[in-house]
Order: structure tokens, then C-alpha cells, then sequence
């Protein structure tokens, strides 16, 4: 039976339908308040929000629930891998084995990037940070691809969605490439997804790296307990852009965008960037600790708190174990993650932080995962973009899909001047006519 909650507003009541997920989860929809009352509702940084009906992802921050397609992430993380995920995600269905070879080889087949593709790389200065490139490149494979721009939906959308999957660990394996002068490493027909993206990252042309097994399960695994988190800053990206049918590299160059913040996708970069701040500093773990709860300016413990768990991020639960055996079998002692694991210890037991319900997320220990493993910091969330891949195209082809969906195309509160009439320049301030400055090339 339809159910209905009442909003009474200066005296006038409006029946707002109410929708009910297959969690239970509740939704009142407001999306004719204001045509009925004349108002809108306001909800800063959206945290209480529902802008789509999904059947990707399901998250319970409160009891640190997380599910893939209705599989629980820890049982995903124990037993599939990387690549069936994102079939899973991208079909709704874990795949049949005839299913997954032929999406599996569809991927390996496209690893490989445009050779016109590659001059871009050399035209980056050496510096640029990962995440530019890779917005930048993936924008930029819509050249590439015109023919597929305009699908939607079906099996040329589908194909687009493969190729976009295949070819950003080359891109990101590439940029890392060009940041060090070193020639681009091709991918390798006899490897698989992640073994191949750590053998561009590390082989050169004198010297081939054969994945560590360890080291290539480990990163398997980031990706996979990255691959989707429902309606997050960058799939929310995704979908924004998408929904004006922007092309689907468009879509998710702007979804790398969003992740690049340190918020976000930034954060496990900016966690090694603090614990290098800590020992710049020669602080202690605890000093530091009380520097966050006194509130300094821009302080923060970077990879713990999030905005949906206020529980243990069940994907961090997962991590840990991970980055215990990584750090065991790579033998690797270093002060960073010595001071990473110091620093969650101390925060683990802290007033401050269990009051707040602030708890490791997955950046802290992939964060110190990656950095044993040799990924340069500016890296990362690069990484993460890789991980997160199967999510946003995921959740753009349900967005395309659904016959719901209309541009996204929030309101606002006008806080601003009202009404006032134009001022020429000569009854402004000195009365002044601006004049056109020399131009100055370069500065
Ligand atoms: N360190 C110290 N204090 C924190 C932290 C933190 N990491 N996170 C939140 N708090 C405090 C806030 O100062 C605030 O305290 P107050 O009540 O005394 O004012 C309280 O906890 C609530 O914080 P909000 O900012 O309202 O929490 P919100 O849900 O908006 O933020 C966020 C979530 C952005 C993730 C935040 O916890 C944070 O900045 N964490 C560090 C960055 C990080 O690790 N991001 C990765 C998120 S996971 C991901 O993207 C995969």
C-alpha cells in the first residue's frame, strides 16, 4: 500500500510519497514540495540526499555494512578477485565462466592505448600530477572513439565501458613512466590485469619485473574493495555529468576530477604526506594526536573518519590483515608505517576519536600498503581511480538505463544583493576610466 508522510508548512499540508528499499532503507520524495508549498529543501554537502534509485551498492554506515550486487565485501574479498567484480557490478550478476573469459579477454585485448595516444604523455611537463593526466587522457580518448560517443546503452555503451577499464592502468602506468624519463612499458598478453599494470609500472626496457604474487594480491584486492561505494563524491560526479548525456569519457574524466581531492581520493596521499610531516616535525605520535584535538588549523587525521561509517569501514577491517602480511613478506621496516601504526593505535584507544565515531577508512591502509610496495605517494589515488573504475561505469549505465533520470540540476537559496541599477565606471570610486594595460606574455 502507498505510503505517505505529511508536511505541513504555514498552514498548508502536502502528502510527499514515500519509497522503501529492498534494505528497508526510506526516502520521502520531495521533488514536488516545490510546486505544492513554494519551497525547496536544503541539505549542505547533500549528506541526507537521494538523487537515484540504485541496485549496485549497498552501505549501512552504522553497522559497517558494505555489499556489492547483495555480496558481502568481505566474502567478495576473500574469494573473487578484481575483474569478476567488476562484471559483477557492471552486470548485475556474477558471471558464468564462459561469461567472464570472453570479458576478461575483451579487457586484456584492449589494454593496449592509441599509438598516437602515447605522444600525449611527452607533452606533459615531467611533474604533472597523475590524476591531471589521467582526467586529462581519459577526456581525451572521446577523440579517439568518436563512432561509441553517442551510446547510452547497449552493447556499443557496453564496449566503451570495457575500453575504458582496460586502458586506465596504462594510462596511469604511463604517466608514472613520463614523470621519470623512462620509455612507456606495452602490456603483455601473458599477464593478468593487475600483474600487467604493475609490470608497466616497474619493468623498463633492460630490466623486466615479474610481479610479486604478494604484492600483485594485495593490489588486486585495493582495487576490488574500491571498485564501488555507492553515491560518493566522484560516482556522484559521474552520474551529474552523465545526466545532461555528456559521452561516457567525459563523464568519467570528471569523476577523476572529484576523486583527486584530498578528501576523497586524495586522502591516502595526503596520509603519507602527513606522516612525513610528523617526522619533518620530529613530533610524536601523540603530539600530533593533540594538536587534532586542539583543533589547529587544517589538522586532521588523514585516513580515518568517513562520512557514511561511523563504525569500522569494513573495508579497512579487510586491509589490515593485507597490509600485516604485505609488510611481513616484503621484510619492510620503515619509520612512516611505523608512525602510521603508532598513530592508529593511539587514535584507536583516544577519547576524541571514539566520541566522534572517527575510525581507519581504506585510505590508511592502502595508503600504507602502496607505500610498502613501492608506489610513489603522488601515485595513489591515482590507484584508487583505477579501483574505483568499475563503480562509475557501473553506476553511469544504470543511470542511463533508468527512465527516472533527468539532468541533474540542484536549487539554491539566493543569498546575494537584490535588485539595484548598473553604476558607469566615472560615478564609481575616483571616477576613474579603466585603461587597457601593455600585455605582458609570460607573466
Ligand atoms: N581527524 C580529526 N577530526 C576529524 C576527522 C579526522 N580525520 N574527521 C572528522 N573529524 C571531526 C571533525 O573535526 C568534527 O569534529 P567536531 O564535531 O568537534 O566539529 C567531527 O569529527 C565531524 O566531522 P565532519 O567533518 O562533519 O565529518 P564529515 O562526515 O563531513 O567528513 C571526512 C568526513 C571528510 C571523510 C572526514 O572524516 C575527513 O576529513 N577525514 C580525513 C580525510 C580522509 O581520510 N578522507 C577519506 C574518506 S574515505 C574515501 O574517500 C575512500
Amino acid at each position: 500500500m502507498a505510503e505517505f508522510a505529511d508536511l505541513t508548512f504555514r498552514g498548508r499540508t502536502v502528502q510527499l510519497p514515500v519509497t522503501v528499499g529492498s534494505e528497508g532503507e526510506i526516502a520521502v520524495d520531495i521533488s514536488s514540495l516545490r510546486d505544492d508549498l513554494g519551497v525547496i529543501t536544503m541539505d549542505s554537502g547533500l549528506g541526507n540526499t537521494g538523487a537515484c534509485q540504485s541496485a549496485i551498492t549497498y552501505i549501512d554506515g552504522e553497522q559497517g555494512i558494505l555489499r556489492y550486487r547483495g555480496y558481502d565485501i568481505a566474502e567478495l574479498a576473500e574469494n573473487s578477485a578484481f575483474l569478476e567484480v567488476a562484471y559483477l557490478l557492471m552486470h548485475g550478476d556474477l558471471p558464468s565462466a564462459d561469461d567472464f573469459d570472453e570479458f576478461a579477454a575483451g579487457v586484456m585485448d584492449n589494454m593496449l592505448v592509441h599509438e598516437n595516444l602515447r605522444h600525449f604523455f611527452n607533452a606533459f611537463p615531467r611533474d604533472a600530477h597523475p590524476m591531471a593526466v589521467a582526467s586529462a587522457v581519459v577526456a581525451s580518448l572521446a577523440t579517439f572513439y568518436p563512432e561509441s560517443m553517442g551510446a547510452r546503452k547497449g552493447p556499443d555503451a557496453m564496449e566503451s565501458c570495457r575500453r575504458l577499464l582496460a586502458k586506465l592502468p596504462t594510462i596511469v602506468a604511463w604517466s608514472y613512466k613520463q614523470s621519470r624519463g623512462i620509455p612507456v612499458t606495452y602490456p603483455r598478453c601473458d599477464l593478468g590485469y593487475v600483474q600487467n599494470f604493475l609490470h608497466m609500472m616497474f619493468s623498463t626496457p633492460y630490466r623486466v619485473m615479474e610481479p610479486d604474487p604478494t604484492v600483485a594480491r594485495a593490489l588486486d584486492l585495493i582495487f576490488l574493495l574500491h571498485a564501488d561505494h555507492e553515491q560518493n563524491c566522484s560516482t556522484s560526479t559521474v552520474r551529474m555529468v552523465g545526466s545532461s548525456q555528456s559521452n561516457l569519457f567525459a563523464s568519467i574524466s570528471a569523476g577523476v576530477s572529484a576523486l583527486w581531492g584530498p578528501l576523497h581520493g586524495g586522502a591516502n596521499q595526503a596520509l603519507i604526506e602527513m606522516l612525513q610531516y610528523i617526522q619533518r616535525a620530529g613530533l610524536t605520535p601523540g603530539q600530533f594526536v593533540e594538536k587534532i584535538k586542539n583543533k589547529e588549523a587544517g589538522v586532521r587525521l588523514m585516513g580515518f573518519g568517513h562520512r557514511v561509517y561511523k563504525n569500522y569501514d569494513p573495508r579497512a577491517k579487510v586491509l589490515k590483515k593485507t597490509a600485516g602480511d604485505v609488510l611481513q613478506k616484503l621484510g619492510v621496516h620503515s619509520e612512516l608505517l611505523e608512525t602510521a601504526l603508532a598513530l592508529e593505535d593511539v587514535a584507536l584507544h583516544d577519547d576524541y576519536f571514539l566520541e566522534r565515531k572517527l575510525y581507519p577508512n581504506v585510505d590508511f591502509y592502502s595508503g600504507i600498503i602502496l607505500h610498502a610496495i613501492g608506489i610513489p605517494t603522488n601515485m595513489f589515488t591515482a590507484i584508487f581511480a583505477i579501483g574505483r573504475m568499475p563503480g562509475w561505469l557501473a553506476q553511469w549505465l544504470e543511470m542511463n538505463a533508468d527512465p527516472q533520470t533527468r539532468i541533474a540540476r540542484p536549487r539554491q537559496i539566493y543569498t546575494g544583493a537584490t535588485l539595484r541599477p548598473y553604476v558607469p565606471f566615472r560615478q564609481r570610486g575616483d571616477g576613474r576610466i579603466p585603461r587597457r594595460r601593455p600585455c605582458n606574455p609570460g607573466a
